[in-house]
């Protein structure tokens, strides 16, 4: 009886952590993900500067275009959110090294919804 209960027991456990995961897998990005909070200056900016600008500036940029002033990646802004956000190993993914975590992205896709401020 002692055994049977503690059996069941493990068994609603692992239960129950197994519906935890699924339920962070569904949403797709980080529960601690603020998308009420984005600030150009303090998080575009600094986002693209570290993963973009590396080719994406200066007076040769990859593709001809330069993400540096606000009014550039305001004016990008729709196709990077389109570059950032594809399938690990899509040719298009940008950058290329690698695709950014999922809150980044979502926090990018949420400045844009916000119309584009310069915060
Ligand atoms: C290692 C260099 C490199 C980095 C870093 C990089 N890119 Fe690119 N990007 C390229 C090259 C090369 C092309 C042209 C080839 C292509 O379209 O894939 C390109 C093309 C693009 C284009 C298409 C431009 C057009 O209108 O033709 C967009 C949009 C873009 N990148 C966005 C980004 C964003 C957003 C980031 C940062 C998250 C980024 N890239 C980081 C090299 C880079």
């Amino acid at each position: 009886m002692r055994f049977t209960s503690a059996a069941a027991c493990l068994i609603l456990l692992a239960l129950m952590s197994g519906c935890t995961y699924d339920d962070l897998e569904t949403i797709g990005s980080p529960v601690d993900c603020d998308v009420f909070d984005v600030s150009y200056g303090q998080d575009i900016l600094p986002l693209v500067a570290d993963n973009c600008q590396g080719c994406h500036s200066g007076s040769t940029p990859s593709a001809g275009v330069a993400f540096e002033e606000h009014a550039d990646i305001a004016l990008f802004a729709e196709g990077m959110l389109d570059r950032m956000d594809r399938e690990p190993g899509d040719d298009l993914l940008m950058p290329q090294s690698g695709k950014l975590d999922s809150c980044s992205i979502v926090r990018f896709s949420a400045w844009i919804d916000a119309g584009k401020p310069n915060n």
